[in-house]
């Protein structure tokens, strides 16, 4: 399956940890599912079977020894699956695509916090995504203190889902993390939509369907 091939429309919810993204994306696919259109949700890492088993590894705060270049990886190999068995498919399907994190995340997380710089990060991507770019990105944020308070109050109310390493790592790792969202947005303003998610989620919510509604008006006409 090739990235040519595609129909459909690829947005990707970004954002800090305990930024509300997953509540935001859960809302567009219903808004969207109303509007009568066909959506396929995804998050990683994980999404396919496959993508679940990668997951594990990479939250389980048990695996405490695992190198940044290994998560970059591991990052990918989920991505690669998930890219390949339903994003490509399911565009060429003609289906709008919801995924709750995509390469940015990497960017942002593995290429920023964990100081691996944008350039790996990017020329694994032309590997495991074939040049798949979202054609929308919404970007959630909210600082650092809050989001993860948040994150760290959801692990609390899931104590049997191991699932904590990434959120628990040093506030320094999260700061590094949020700036380099801001870049990305100030980098490509027509891709990378900031949207503050302080505020009810409704709210949000309104703020999201902005972005979403203005690229399926010019999908229309194109
Ligand atoms: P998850 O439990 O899905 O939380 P969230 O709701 O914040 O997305 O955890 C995903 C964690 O993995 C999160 O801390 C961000 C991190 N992550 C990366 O470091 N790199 C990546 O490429 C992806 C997709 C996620």
């Amino acid at each position: 399956m090739s990235t040519t091939e595609r129909r459909g429309l690829f947005i990707t919810l970004e954002g800090p940890d305990g930024s509300g993204k997953s509540t935001q994306m859960r809302m567009l696919g219903e808004r969207l599912r109303g509007e009568g259109r066909a959506v396929l949700e995804s998050a990683e890492p994980g999404g396919t079977p496959i993508g679940m088993q990668v997951r594990r590894i990479l939250l389980d705060p048990a695996n405490q020894e695992l190198c940044p270049t290994t998560e970059l990886l591991l990052m990918f190999a989920a991505r690669a699956q998930n890219v390949e068995q339903w994003i490509l498919p399911a565009l060429a399907a003609g289906k709008v695509v919801l995924s709750d994190r995509f390469t940015d995340s990497t960017l942002v997380y593995q290429g920023a916090g964990r100081g691996l710089g944008p350039d790996v990060v990017k020329q694994i991507d032309r590997i495991a995504c074939h040049g798949l770019v979202p054609d929308l990105t919404i970007c959630v944020d909210i600082d650092t203190e809050s989001g993860l308070a948040r994150a760290h109050a959801r692990n609390l109310e899931r104590p049997g889902r191991k699932e904590s390493r990434l959120d628990e790592q040093a506030i320094e790792f999260h700061h590094k993390a949020r700036a380099a969202y801001h870049r990305l947005a100030e980098a490509e303003p027509d891709r990378v939509k900031l949207v503050q998610g302080d505020a009810a989620p409704e709210v949000v919510a309104e703020r999201v369907w902005q972005h979403v509604s203005s690229l399926l008006r010019s999908a229309a006409g194109a």
